[in-house]
């Protein structure tokens, strides 16, 4: 054993040097993701519309992680672009090439260098992993030293690491599948991969794992056997198998969507959200719904939803980046598109689309219209048809609506322009020019009627058709 992990074990023997000590991450995204069959990294494709390596960027955060270190492979750069956008700089390792899971972590050290404290091995295609696992982790280290792993009782532990536990309840050491006897095979506590230890001794074990194995891979699974034989052993903490759920495939991708929309749909329903067809409504991992919100079948929430208490969500609605005031009323068949602001009651229509366009208190557009990078003041009311036209094909315009302001169906808006307090638009209306308070503006051609015109045309087309 090195001079370095005999000191560090006599101090992990003392419960006060486990105490609140500093916390990193270390997340594993190198892998090829082959079976995506997709141009995109694996770990950038979303569930709950972010992608997984941000949910277990989130989950790192959420532990109060000091450090977080995304460990890339070098095919992939725009991983490591993505994670210097989101963590900053000093925060992406390349392991180039890969040769196993313990490789990964190998190279994340430099990254850390000079971190003394405890450190959680996360995935950036496993998105569940639930914070509250993670400080249980650290909590279990904390009492009990050594290393903690979060296992899980497989339905079927086919292709998983085996937990081979001793008679205390403690592992001794983790199997792959491919390596396992008979015997191991039938265990059915399987490793989720997820462990925590204290960062120094972690990368000290790293160094003595050899490939020795059926796949020939550094395996970091053997910090178990090797930390055991070095003093640190392992403890468990049992977790759910869905929240170990790691993505391979497209196949595996919809089915990790599943399970975050019926947890979503649940977890809104427990908090007051009513769902007439929940299996039809699809949220977005910062959807925020407030108690007695109706939301009716087959509405969609891309990501930025915010609807407050009291609003009526109709059928067939697709909202993303909109903020949904009290008592309002959207759809059926609306689209929010992203800068949407409804105030309290308002009321949009079926066949209304709005986009990055501000309404105030009762509000309405109620039929077939477009609001685009628009103001509509309290009270106005938009009638069927209205039509902001919002670009030139090189700029947006705004459109300022005033409080009570009514706009005749079928009127087009063309920005910028400005429609005064109270003032009223003549149905099929062109407005080009700002319109004062009060005022009605009419631009269309003037109506005339010529007498007997349909008879005579009626007749001359009958004749002609007559002599064929
Ligand atoms: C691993 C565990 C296994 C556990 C399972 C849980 C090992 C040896 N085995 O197996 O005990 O039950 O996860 O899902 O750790 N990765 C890299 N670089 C590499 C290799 C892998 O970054 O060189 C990343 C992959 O992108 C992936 C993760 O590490 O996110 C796990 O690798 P994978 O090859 O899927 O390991 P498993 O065989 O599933
Ligand atoms: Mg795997």
């Amino acid at each position: 054993m090195g001079f370095g992990l005999k000191r560090r074990l006599d101090s992990d023997k003392q419960a006060k040097t486990r105490m609140s000590r500093a916390r990193a991450a270390i997340i594993l995204a190198a892998g090829q993701g082959t079976r995506m069959k997709s141009a995109l990294p694996k770990v950038l494709h979303e569930v709950g519309g972010r992608a997984m390596l941000d949910w277990a960027i989130a989950a790192a955060a959420a532990i109060g992680a000091q450090r977080t270190v995304v460990v890339t492979g070098a095919h992939a750069p725009v991983v490591g672009e993505h994670v210097a956008r989101v963590l900053g700089p000093g925060t992406v390792a390349i392991q180039d090439p890969p040769l196993g899971t313990a490789h990964a972590v190998r190279a994340a050290e430099a990254a850390l260098a000079g971190f003394d404290g405890d450190v959680v091995i996360l995935y950036g295609d496993a998105p569940f992993v639930p914070a509250a696992r993670i400080e249980e982790l650290f909590a279990t280290r904390a009492a009990k030293g050594g290393l903690a792993v979060l296992g899980f009782d497989a339905r079927n532990p086919f292709g998983y690491g085996r937990l081979v536990r001793t008679e205390d309840g403690t592992v001794s050491r983790i199997v792959e599948e491919k390596d396992a006897s008979v015997a191991e095979r039938a265990i059915t506590l399987s490793n989720s991969g997820v462990y925590c230890a204290d960062a120094r001794v972690l990368f000290e074990l790293l160094r003595l794992v050899k490939n020795e194995n059926a796949k020939q891979e550094y395996y970091l699974t053997d910090i178990v056997a090797l930390g055991r034989s070095a003093g640190f052993v392992t403890h468990v903490v049992m977790g759910d198998e869905a929240d170990t759920l790691g993505v391979n495939s497209k196949v595996e991708l919809a089915a990790a969507e599943r399970i975050f929309q019926e947890r979503t749909r649940l977890a809104m329903m427990e908090a007051g959200v009513t769902l007439i067809d929940p299996g039809s409504v699809f949220f977005s991992f910062d959807t925020e719904v407030a108690a007695d919100v109706v939301i009716e079948p087959n509405v969609y929430f891309g990501t930025g939803v915010r609807v407050a208490k009291g609003a009526r969500i109709k059928a067939f609605c697709h909202i993303e980046g909109a903020e949904i005031g009290e008592g309002a009323a959207v759809g059926p068949s609306a689209r929010l598109r992203p800068g949407t602001k409804l105030g309290r009651g308002v009321k949009i229509g079926n066949f209304v689309e709005v986009k990055n366009a501000v309404f105030g208190e009762k509000a309405q557009a109620s039929h077939l219209t477009y609001v685009g990078d628009a103001d509509v003041g309290a009270r106005a009311n938009l009638g069927a048809g209205t039509i902001t036209c919002n670009y030139d094909g090189f700029d947006k315009h705004r459109t300022v609506i005033g409080e009570d302001a009514f706009i005749g169906s079928d009127t087009a808006l063309v920005a910028p322009v400005t429609i005064g307090a109270g003032a009223y638009t003549g149905s099929g209306s062109v407005i080009t020019k700002n319109v004062p308070d009060g005022a009605l503006a009419v631009a269309r051609g003037k109506q005339r009627e010529i007498e007997g015109w349909a008879d005579t045309f009626r007749a001359k087309k009958q004749k002609a058709k007559d002599k064929e």
